[in-house]
């Protein structure tokens, strides 16, 4: 890997790999957590860990982490204070699991770029002075079982595991049956272990022009169900006028969510909906929505969320319906290490330093370690959706970047 085009091509061809496994026929990718293509990609980072000499481990939680070890002979060590000497490690990865009929790119380009960063550094004859650790974290969309960010939750506590182990997915499989047990829940002893985390994602939007950028923030945002229950009738001799349609008020309350958010310079989307029982002929018994909100600061999200279920409320009152709104998973603002980003900035020649509406594990973990995030542009600007796509060239760029930010953090 000499060259740029070198790192190039070894993208390609190490992407290749990756690209078969999940995709649906229209290009999309259904890779939930630990279904069948999630466990390929799983097996795929036992094999590329493997081949670089990095021992795995995982926490009980789902999540892998692959080490290289400064010290000959640390195997199946996660880092250098894994026997309470030497100095913390630096963790770095995504996630391999997305959103139904998501992106290429969003999660296991971090892990990708981040074996490739460890081959760059290698190959440059560099020998870091404290652990380098890879990490693939479980569930982090919540596709599968409504939490987003489960596994990096888990890891730091920020989740109760029983309250986790019980949460089931469209199948009704509860979480503590796929893993076989119920998950282990926080591991201090494995987060005191790093001493910084930094994740290289493709950025998402249209916000980042330049190949490469460093986060600067996380909107604070979340979901919430709302279960609008009404009475299932014949669509043909029930009045308009005697109908408690649940239809209606869910109508209504998407509505509202856009007008709300717009108002607000904030985001709301109902990506996903449950109709009982799903009839043409039939009107519905009950409705459930799922609300994403999302916005620049904790007051603008909280009043957000509350005007829509203010009036979706009023409005069940007129249809005659009832309707519940239960949050299933809430991320307040992030910050991240405003000296650490500008240092990495710099470190790069001055790439942009910018905030995003996406969540993140490294949001997750920035309450709890000194964290960095590195964008790489979507040219596109669309992602969760099989159009999101990175250029070659700026995903090499990427793992140029993030090598020589894990140079710079592992170095001393
Ligand atoms: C995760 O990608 C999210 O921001 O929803
Ligand atoms: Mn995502
Ligand atoms: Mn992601
Ligand atoms: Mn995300």
């Amino acid at each position: 890997m000499s060259s740029d085009l070198d790192l190039v091509h070894t993208f390609r061809e190490v992407w290749a790999e990756l690209s078969g496994i999940g995709r649906a026929p229209d290009g999309g990718y259904l890779r939930f957590a630990w279904s069948p293509a999630e466990v390929a990609l799983r097996d795929w980072f036992h094999a590329q860990a493997a081949s670089r000499d990095m021992p795995v481990t995982h926490d009980g939680n789902g999540n892998l982490f692959a080490t290289w070890s400064p010290a000959a002979g640390a195997s199946g060590a996660v880092s250098g204070r894994g026997d309470g000497n030497g100095p913390g490690g630096v963790l770095t990865g995504s996630h391999f699991d997305s959103v139904p009929h998501g992106g290429a790119f969003d999660g296991p380009l971090g892990i990708v770029s981040a074996f490739l960063a460890v081959d760059l550094l290698r190959a440059r004859g560099f020998r870091p002075a404290r652990p380098i650790t890879v990490a693939a974290f479980a569930e982090e969309e919540g596709s599968r079982f409504g939490v987003a960010c489960l596994g990096s939750r888990l890891l730091t506590g920020a989740i109760d595991p029983a309250r986790a182990a019980e949460l089931t997915d469209r199948d009704g499989l509860a979480l503590g049956d796929v893993l076989g047990a119920a998950p282990a829940g926080a591991r201090p002893d494995l987060v005191a272990g790093f001493d910084a985390y930094v994740e290289l994602h493709v950025e998402q939007g249209r916000a980042l022009a330049a190949p490469v950028g460093v986060a600067s923030a996380i909107w604070p945002h979340g979901r919430w169900r709302f279960d609008v229950e009404g009475e299932g009738n014949h669509a043909g001799t029930t009045l308009m006028s005697d109908r408690r349609d649940p239809m209606l008020t869910y109508a209504f309350t998407v509505l509202a969510a856009n007008k709300e958010a717009r108002l607000r310079d904030a985001h709301a989307t109902v990506g996903r909906v449950e109709v009982t029982p799903n009839a043409t002929n039939a009107i519905p018994s009950a409705v459930r929505g799922w609300l994403d909100a999302r916005a620049a600061d904790e007051a603008t999200l909280a009043a957000l969320v509350e005007a829509v279920a203010k009036k979706a409320t009023e409005r069940a009152g007129r249809d005659g319906t009832g309707i519940r709104f239960t949050a299933e998973s809430t991320t307040g603002e992030v910050r991240f290490d405003e000296g650490l980003a500008a240092r990495l900035a710099g470190l790069l020649g001055g790439v942009p330093i910018l905030p995003t509406g996406a969540g993140h594990d490294a949001g997750v973990l920035s309450a709890h370690l000194p964290t960095a995030m590195l964008f790489v542009r979507n040219p596109t600007g669309v992602s969760h959706a099989p159009a999101e796509t990175a250029a070659d060239a700026d995903c090499a760029a990427g793992v140029e970047a993030l090598a020589r930010v894990l140079e710079e953090l592992s170095s001393t």
